[in-house]
C-alpha cells in the first residue's frame, strides 16, 4: 500500500496551520501540483494529517469509512459550545441525531414559512431600496440572524428589537473567542478575546435557559419536549444552533449568488432562473460547488486504515476540504467555470458528489428542514426544487425573493 505523499513534520515546528487557515486555497492547490495527488498529508493542530481534495477520497471518509474516521472530541468546538451532537460519536451520536432529526421535520417548522418569507421580502426590499452602495454580505448576516433567532428561539427583530441585538452582538462575541487563542487573561481594561467570549457564552446560556423554561411555543417548545440525555443538553444545541456560524453561511451563499447573477450579462440567466425552478435549482448547486462557506470538516483514524489509496495509520487527523473536492476535475469537468447545466448534463443526479453540507451519517442535520418545505403549498415556486441539503430553503426563499430586485 502507498505511502501518503508530503510530509507530516516534526511536533510543533513543523506544523502548518497557520499557513494553511491563512490561505487554504493557495496552500492545497501548492501541494497537489507539488506532489501530484489530491490526497496527500502535512500536520495541522500539531497532528500529522491526511488532507482530501477529491472526491473519491471524501466519499471514503464521510461514507464508507465513517465508522473508522471518528470527529475529534477535543475539538475547538467543544471548548466554546460544550458537549454537542458535533464532537460525539457512536450510538450517543445516533441517538442525539434521531432526536434532534425530528426537529427539523415536524410541523413547528412548517408554521415558520410566513415569518421565513416576510424576513426574505422585508430585508431584501430594503436592500433594493437602498439609494447608496451596500455590503450585502452584512445585509444577508442580518437576514440569517433573523431567521435563526425567529425560528431557533423565538425572537423576532420587529417584535423584541433591543433583545435582538444583544444576543446578537453576544452570539458575534461568543463567534469571535471560538476562532481565537484560548487563553483566559483579564486584566484591568483589557480581557482576551476568549475571556470575553466566555462571558458573552454565560450571558447567552442565562437568555436560552429562561427561553427553555417559559417558551411552549416553537422550536423551543420542541427541543424541551425531547428525549434527551441530560438537562444541559438542550440548552448547549440551542446555543449551537443561534451560533453567528449558520447567519455567516448563509450570507456567504447569498452574496456569492448575488455576484455570480448580476451585472448585464447575467440578464438572461436571471430570467431563466426567474421563469424556471428547475434552472434556479441548478444555479445554486453551482454557487455552493464553487464557492462552499465551510472549509470542510475533521476527522481522526480509529484504526489503520486507507483513504484514496494510501496507508492512513491509526491517530492520524483526517480534513476534507470542500473547495479542492468540488473541483476534483475526475468528476467536475472544467472546474473552475460557473456552469448550472452541468447539472442537468454530465453532472445530473450527483448532487452527492458536493460537501458543502458534509455527506454520510454526519452530515448537516439541516437537512430535513427542506424537506418539509417542498411540501408546502403556499411556496409553489419551491416544490419542484430538490436541494439535498434541507437548510438551502433559507438560502432558495431568500435567493427566490433576491432575484426579483437584482439589478
Ligand atoms: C448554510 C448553512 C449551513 C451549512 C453550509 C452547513 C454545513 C455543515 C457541514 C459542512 C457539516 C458537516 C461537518 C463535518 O463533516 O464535520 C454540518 C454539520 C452539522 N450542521 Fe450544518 N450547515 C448549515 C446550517 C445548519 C443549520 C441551520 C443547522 C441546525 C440548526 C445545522 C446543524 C448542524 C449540525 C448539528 C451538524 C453536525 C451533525 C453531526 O455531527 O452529526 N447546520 N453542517
Amino acid at each position: 500500500m502507498s505511502k501518503l505523499p508530503g510530509n507530516a513534520g516534526v511536533s510543533v515546528l513543523g506544523d502548518k496551520s497557520l499557513e494553511f487557515y491563512r490561505d487554504p486555497v493557495s496552500f492545497y492547490r501548492e501541494r497537489i501540483e507539488k506532489h501530484r495527488s489530491r490526497v496527500f498529508q502535512c500536520r495541522l493542530l500539531n497532528r500529522p494529517t491526511t488532507f482530501i481534495c477529491s472526491v473519491q477520497a471524501m466519499r471514503e471518509l464521510l461514507c464508507e469509512k465513517s465508522n473508522v474516521f471518528q470527529k475529534d472530541p477535543t475539538d475547538l468546538m467543544t471548548n466554546m459550545f460544550g458537549d454537542t451532537i458535533v464532537t460525539t460519536n457512536g450510538e450517543e451520536a445516533c441517538l442525539l441525531r434521531l432526536s434532534l432529526t425530528s426537529l427539523f421535520s415536524g410541523s413547528c417548522l412548517e408554521s415558520s414559512s410566513d415569518y421565513i418569507t416576510s424576513v426574505c421580502v422585508r430585508c431584501l426590499k430594503e436592500l433594493s431600496l437602498s439609494r447608496q452602495p451596500e455590503c450585502v454580505y452584512s445585509v444577508f448576516k442580518r437576514l440569517g440572524t433573523e431567521l435563526v433567532l425567529g425560528l431557533f428561539l423565538n425572537v423576532r427583530a420587529e417584535e423584541q428589537p433591543e433583545l435582538f441585538q444583544e444576543i446578537t452582538q453576544l452570539c458575534t462575541q461568543h463567534w469571535h473567542g471560538l476562532i481565537s487563542a484560548p487563553v483566559n487573561v483579564k486584566v484591568p481594561l483589557w480581557s482576551s478575546g476568549f475571556s470575553t467570549a466566555l462571558e458573552a457564552r454565560d450571558k447567552l446560556m442565562d437568555i436560552i435557559k429562561d427561553k427553555l423554561e417559559n417558551d411552549t411555543q416553537g422550536f423551543v417548545g420542541t427541543l424541551r419536549s425531547l428525549p434527551l440525555p441530560d438537562s444541559s443538553c438542550a440548552s448547549q444545541h440551542l446555543l449551537l444552533f443561534i451560533s453567528a456560524l449558520i447567519p455567516k453561511a448563509l450570507a456567504s451563499l447569498l452574496t456569492s449568488f448575488t455576484l455570480a447573477l448580476s451585472g448585464n450579462e447575467q440578464e438572461e440567466k436571471r430570467r431563466r432562473a426567474i421563469e424556471d425552478p428547475d434552472y434556479l435549482h441548478r444555479i445554486l448547486l453551482e454557487v455552493q460547488r464553487l464557492w462552499p462557506p465551510f472549509i470542510g470538516g475533521r476527522r481522526i483514524a480509529d484504526k489503520d486504515s486507507t483513504l484514496g489509496g494510501f496507508h492512513v495509520p491509526k491517530g492520524y487527523g483526517a480534513i476534507y476540504i470542500s473547495h479542492a473536492v468540488h473541483r476534483d476535475p475526475e468528476v467536475f469537468q472544467q472546474p473552475d467555470n460557473f456552469l448550472p447545466e452541468r447539472w442537468s448534463g454530465r453532472n445530473a443526479g450527483q448532487e452527492h458528489f458536493l460537501c458543502s453540507f458534509g455527506s454520510g451519517p454526519r452530515s448537516c442535520i439541516g437537512s430535513k428542514l427542506n424537506d418539509v418545505f417542498l411540501k408546502l403549498e403556499r411556496l409553489p415556486a419551491l416544490q419542484p426544487v430538490c436541494l439535498c441539503q434541507g437548510v438551502c430553503i433559507f438560502f432558495f426563499s431568500s435567493a427566490a425573493v433576491l432575484l426579483s430586485f437584482l439589478p
